[in-house]
């Protein structure tokens, strides 16, 4: 049925012709700016359909002409992150450790890295954060059986303990009782003494006979107060912190079958970016000299 174009008698509007039960519809377009906003959605999304996947095609989709997709687009900046990371880890593996160390961009990414690192590899024997556990050095404190520079540290990461490596550490405690070099009698006499070394045992009737025993057998190592030498391994013995525990009993097992502790050599398993930087985060825990 036609409309009939009429006005409105109060506001002097056309309406459109539509009438309800008297009332009647104005006849009042929608603002200019609003279409105009809404043509230009139209265009975007348009546009944007064409450049980006938009489109579900069956079981593909229109992948858009810039071929642009948000998994590859974490890829690339994964990529770019590692990248950053590579050229970082091998500056530090190339300077010497010194020099990381007195740089503080160098040593930040070190500190993270080595800590990464250390969760990896060496928690299992050192304990969390290095702290040690009886036959596993604490790496958090002075404590050191072969010295605290970062360069000892290093080295020792790189070549190990006893580890087989030509490089390694190698000295070894005699096994003055089971190989008898020292008679039992003996090896309980020199026990002793070393328990009044360090303060668990009060120096008693074979105090002279073991201090003379120390001298010949065990100074040349632990020193001749058996205050330790790192050129050889040979822990303090006048200390309370001890490898293997502070007892009586842990002194003469020693004697008598020492245990030469293995630490694994790292140079055929970690790049040297992360040796350097284990060898940072190590000297920082709280012992580094
Ligand atoms: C299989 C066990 C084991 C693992 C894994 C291991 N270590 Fe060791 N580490 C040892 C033992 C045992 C010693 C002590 C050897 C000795 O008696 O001299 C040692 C000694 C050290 C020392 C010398 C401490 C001192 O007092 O002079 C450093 C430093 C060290 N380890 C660092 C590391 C780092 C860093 C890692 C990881 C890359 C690591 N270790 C992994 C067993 C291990
Ligand atoms: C050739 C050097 C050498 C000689 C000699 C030697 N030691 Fe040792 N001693 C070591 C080394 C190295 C270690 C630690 C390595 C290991 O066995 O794991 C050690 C460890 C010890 C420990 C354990 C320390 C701890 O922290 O738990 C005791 C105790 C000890 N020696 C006592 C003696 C006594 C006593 C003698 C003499 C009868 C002696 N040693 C002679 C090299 C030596």
């Amino acid at each position: 049925m036609p409309t009939k174009i009429e006005k409105d008698e109060y506001t002097g509007k056309e309406t459109t012709g539509h009438e309800w039960d008297g009332i009647k519809e104005l006849d009042t377009p929608l603002p200019r700016w609003w279409l105009n906003v809404w043509f230009v959605c139209i265009a975007f999304a348009a546009v944007y359909a064409v450049l980006y996947p938009s489109i579900p095609l069956g079981t593909t989709y229109w992948k858009g002409i810039l071929g642009w997709s948000s998994s590859q687009a974490v890829a690339k900046s994964v990529a770019q992150m590692n990248a950053r990371h590579a050229a970082f880890m091998k500056r530090i593996g190339e300077l010497p450790i010194m020099q990381v160390a007195a740089d503080p961009k160098l040593k930040e990414v070190a500190l993270e890295a080595g800590r990464i690192a250390f969760a990896e590899n060496c928690q299992p024997c050192h304990g969390p954060a290095g702290v040690g556990r009886e036959g596993y050095p604490p790496l958090d404190t002075n404590f050191w059986l072969w010295g605290g520079t970062l360069p000892d540290i290093q080295r020792i990461i790189e070549y190990g303990i006893r580890s087989g490596d030509p490089k390694a550490h190698q000295s070894q405690m005699p096994a003055f009782g089971h190989d008898g070099i020292l008679k039992p009698a003996q090896v309980t006499t020199v026990a002793h003494y070393v328990a009044t070394l360090f303060g668990i045992e009060k120096p008693g009737p074979t105090t002279a006979a073991g201090y003379k025993l120390f001298q010949d057998n065990c100074a040349a190592c632990h020193g001749p107060k058996g205050q330790g030498n790192q050129s050889v391994g040979a822990p303090p013995l006048a200390s309370r912190v001890h490898l293997y525990g502070d007892t009586l009993a842990a002194i003469e097992y020693q004697i008598n079958t020492p245990r030469g502790g293995v630490m694994p050599a790292w140079h055929t398993r970690l790049d040297a970016g992360t040796i350097n930087s284990l060898a940072i985060y190590v000297h920082a825990l709280g012992g580094g000299e």
